[in-house]
């Protein structure tokens, strides 16, 4: 008797123990991102040719033409902004590039009601060789708290002989040590299985290499990044890179499968074109607009359950139906066509997980209400999507 009462009484601590510990884990290690990130990134349209000037007058676009208010919010400097270190240790800013220093781009950013993003590399030096954050994790993580920094993407170059998951806890530790919150972009480009780590270490982790503003990149990464859709969830997302839309390299239907997927997703948007010319009157620019802007779109990669959509349906290898469940008991389905010719594609409720007999169906890039129906089928343009939104009908 008295045995079983310690054992009772023994599982109860157990039991309290571990539930802050459990709901960390279905949270996130910070409590931030809580759906995934949305901003702009320098890297993909701008590389290395990072300056104050520049990040100044994303900032001052971003507030203008319709992104921040769309919900992008980080704005985030790649590589190539840091030189060197001084006598203490400290990161030194490009003083030709950024003369008034970090902390001062920071300002101004928040003053346009962003959020400011920076980059390092949990190796010796960045992929670009500037200084990285090896044994100096804890200063550079107090050294962005103190300039304000929130969001942090920590690069994999340079990190021969390094073990991932214990480099980017030390850099976990060091973030949630510096007394700001901090969003962590952890990218190792999915080379140490991070789907199995990174939802306990930080907000996001990358799950391929690096995008390219082409067809067969973007398909690549979707064939890897949706692999991993179990352990997506609120704080904690697969990150299959920036995005591409707006650079020139695809056609608008495909920016437009692009945006798209990555909704499905639930992958992090960061712009990565230069939105100084969003608002141009150019083919381009108005493509871009109407992608990025798309707030049907992006309300399903917000959807607060943080589910990722997963494939349900693929009549050929060419021909998916995708569908993710949102918040509210409906469905988005994505009905995409990889193929080079325009292909009907049609989705069955009872695969997408629709347990009614009839839903009703929106066509969310036309902004359209097709009615309500038991099933849908469509042509989908080559390389392109036709995204729905399917909310079910209670039977009478
Ligand atoms: C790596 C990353 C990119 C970018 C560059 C910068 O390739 O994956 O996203 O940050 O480094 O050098």
């Amino acid at each position: 008797m008295r045995r079983s009462l310690r054992l009772d009484w023994l599982a109860l601590v157990l039991l309290l123990a571990s539930a802050p510990a459990a709901a960390q884990r279905a949270s996130s290690v910070n409590g931030l991102a809580r759906t995934p990130p949305m901003g702009w990134n320098s890297w993909n349209h701008f590389g290395c040719d990072v300056s104050a000037q520049l990040i100044r007058e994303v900032a001052d676009a971003m507030a203008a033409n319709g992104m921040r208010d769309a919900g992008y919010q980080y704005v985030t400097i790649d590589d190539c902004w840091q030189v060197g270190r001084d006598a203490a240790g400290v990161l030194i800013a490009d003083p030709a590039k950024f003369p008034d220093g970090i902390k001062a781009l920071a300002d101004y950013v928040h003053g346009k009601g962003l959020r400011f993003g920076i980059y390092t590399d949990a190796g010796r030096k960045t992929c670009e060789g500037r200084p990285g954050s090896y044994e100096h994790e804890a200063l550079d993580a107090k050294t962005f708290a103190a300039w304000g920094v929130d969001y942090v993407k920590v690069d994999w170059c340079w990190a021969e002989g390094l073990d991932a998951r214990t480099q980017y806890a030390t850099m976990r530790d060091a973030l949630l040590a510096a007394g700001r919150p901090i969003v962590f972009s952890i990218c190792e480009w999915g080379q140490n299985q991070p789907w199995e780590w990174a939802p306990q270490t930080g907000n996001l982790w990358r799950t391929t290499g690096d995008i390219s503003d082409n067809w067969n990149s973007l398909l690549s990464i979707v064939n890897l990044s949706m692999q991993h859709a179990t352990v997506a969830g609120p704080g904690h997302w697969n990150d299959p890179d920036m995005l591409e839309v707006g650079n020139g390299g695809m056609t608008r239907d495909e920016y437009r499968a692009h945006f798209s997927l990555w909704a499905m997703m639930s992958a992090p948007l960061i712009a990565g074109n230069d939105v100084r010319r969003l608002a141009d009157d150019t083919r381009l620019a108005r493509d871009a607009r109407d992608i990025l802007l798309e707030r049907e779109v992006i309300a399903v990669d917000q959807d607060s359950l943080g589910a990722q959509g997963i494939v349900v349906q693929s009549p050929h290898p060419d021909l998916q139906v995708w569908a993710k469940p949102l918040a509210d008991g409906s469905r988005a389905v994505l009905l995409f066509n990889r193929a080079s010719v325009p292909t009907t594609i049609r989705a069955d409720w009872a695969r997408v997980g629709i347990r009614t007999k009839r839903a009703t169906v929106r066509d969310l890039w036309q902004h359209t209400d097709l009615g309500t129906l038991e099933t849908y089928g469509t042509t989908v343009a080559a390389h392109g999507v036709v995204m729905l939104r399917v909310t079910p009908v209670a039977e009478r």
